[in-house]
């Protein structure tokens, strides 16, 4: 068994206990309440979900494990001579709240190594599509197909206990992590660069992997190392996170879950606001023929985009009240590398305009820019322009948090999720408008 596997033994079996107290014991303490706004509204605010992977405080941001961003980046093992860490790395700290050893992250990487070949049938699948078809929906199919290597489903077919499902769930959830950047590379390779996938690297990491796959070079590897942490998990509600959890709780295995949550991160409200923030601004590049705006001709464009009924793209959030603290992160890597770059002088140009003016209209809750707001402009400036494919790539990062929950789903016991609906009369009777 390996290290990582080992330790997460440990760190569940530590952890049941606690689950079990609180449900035996306190199962009937009230913790919030709901109310009709909320039933309506997307549950909003609703506390009815337990994760201890990720927490997202509405003012300070996402804390992996307990720790902001750059302490996460800071403490997490680096390839030599790389500024930013292992994804290997943050997959341990994910799965077993500990930041990991220089040399258990390699033997991630060696074990992500010996897990990524994927089977040529899924390739045949992609090339059986029209090529147009959405980067995305290759990608869940690529998941999906891959489906019937489920080590869980065989176990479960088996009859394994309840208390051993987290095991194959983890070997699923480990073979899927490790050929995600292997799929998406290919999937870009064959749409966009005349049909030229590039094999894996022997020698590389996940991220630098990924980047050669890509076929784009340093300092692109670091910028991935960055982006897949960055876009991990942003605790369990949002759309993708709790869309593979909810099919997790049916027991359906790791692939038909991840394919599910992959759907909803293809939602513009959710992961494509990426693509669509880079599609809003070169919309007004053309409008000015290729002109840099002026901070008075973005303005008009944000209020022109606001009076047609659309929204701002990357700027807004459901459960964040400041400015995410993973734009944050992007910004800075924008400084050292592409300080001078007439995108990224444009998005930050919008950080200046945006916020007051979405104050002004009234409507957001948030007026700050999320993760989206950042991430298109630096895949553009590297050369990977086919904005279709940036889910893509959030997709991969998302995976590891959606996973390392999904796991932990199983090894907590967790059950099928099934909450309660009413009827408009209903509500309608318990307001007593009937
Ligand atoms: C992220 C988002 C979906 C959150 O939605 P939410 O929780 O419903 O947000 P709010 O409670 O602040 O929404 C209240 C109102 O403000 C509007 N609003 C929110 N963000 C807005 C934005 N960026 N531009 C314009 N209007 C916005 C909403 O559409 C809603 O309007 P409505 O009452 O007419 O339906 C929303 O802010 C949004 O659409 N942002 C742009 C897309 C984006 O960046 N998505 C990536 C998220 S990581």
């Amino acid at each position: 068994m390996s290290a990582l596997k080992e330790k997460l033994r440990v760190k569940i079996e530590e952890h049941r206990p606690r689950t079990v107290k609180l449900l035996k014991e306190h199962g009937d303490k009230v913790i919030g309440e709901v109310t009709v706004r909320q039933a309506i509204g997307g549950m909003r605010g609703v506390k009815n979900l337990v994760t201890d992977i990720s927490y997202l405080d509405p003012f300070e941001g996402i804390r992996f494990r307990g720790h902001t961003i750059p302490e996460t980046l800071k403490a997490l093992p680096k390839p030599k001579g790389k500024e930013m860490p292992y994804v290997e790395g943050h997959v341990y700290l994910l799965l077993t709240g500990d930041f990991p050893t220089q040399t258990e992250v390699e033997e991630i990487e060696d074990e992500f190594k010996q897990r990524r070949e994927v089977p040529l049938y899924v390739w045949d699948i992609l090339r059986a599509m029209p090529r147009d078809t959405h980067p995305m929906t290759m990608f869940s199919a690529a998941i999906l197909a891959l489906q019937r290597e489920s080590l869980f489903v065989q176990a479960y077919n088996k009859g394994i206990s309840k208390f051993d499902m987290w095991e194959p769930m983890y070997e699923d959830s480990m073979n899927i992590l490790a050929k995600l950047p292997v799929i998406a590379a290919y999937i870009y390779r064959m749409k966009y660069k005349s049909d030229t996938p590039i094999g894996p690297h022997p020698d590389l990491d996940f991220g630098g992997n990924f980047a050669y796959m890509m076929g784009v070079d340093t300092p692109y590897d670091d910028l991935m190392r960055l982006y897949f942490i960055l876009h991990s998990d942003h605790e369990s509600g949002n759309v993708s996170a709790h869309t593979t959890h909810l099919v997790a709780s049916a027991l359906s295995d790791a692939y038909y879950s991840l394919s599910a949550g992959m759907n909803g991160l293809a939602g513009p409200l959710h992961g494509l606001a990426n693509q669509e923030v880079l599609r809003w601004i070169q919309a007004l590049f053309a409008k000015l023929g290729g002109k840099v705006p002026s901070k008075e001709e973005l303005e008009k464009f944000c209020w022109d985009t606001l009076n047609s009924g659309q929204v701002i793209p990357g700027y807004g959030h459901a459960v964040l009240r400041k400015t995410d603290p993973r734009y944050v992160a992007q910004r800075e890597f924008c400084l050292k590398h592409l300080p001078d770059d007439e995108l990224f002088k444009t998005v930050s140009l919008l950080y200046d305009v945006v916020p007051p003016i979405l104050e002004k209209h009234g409507k957001a809750k948030n007026p700050w820019p999320n993760v989206d707001a950042h991430s298109g402009v630096i895949q553009w400036y590297y050369g990977v322009r086919e904005y279709d494919f940036y889910t893509v790539m959030f997709g991969v990062g998302r995976a590891i948090g959606v996973l390392a929950n999904i796991v932990w789903d199983r090894a907590l016991g967790y059950p099928i999720e099934r909450p309660k609906s009413l009827t408009t009369d209903m509500l309608e009777e318990e307001v007593g408008i009937k």
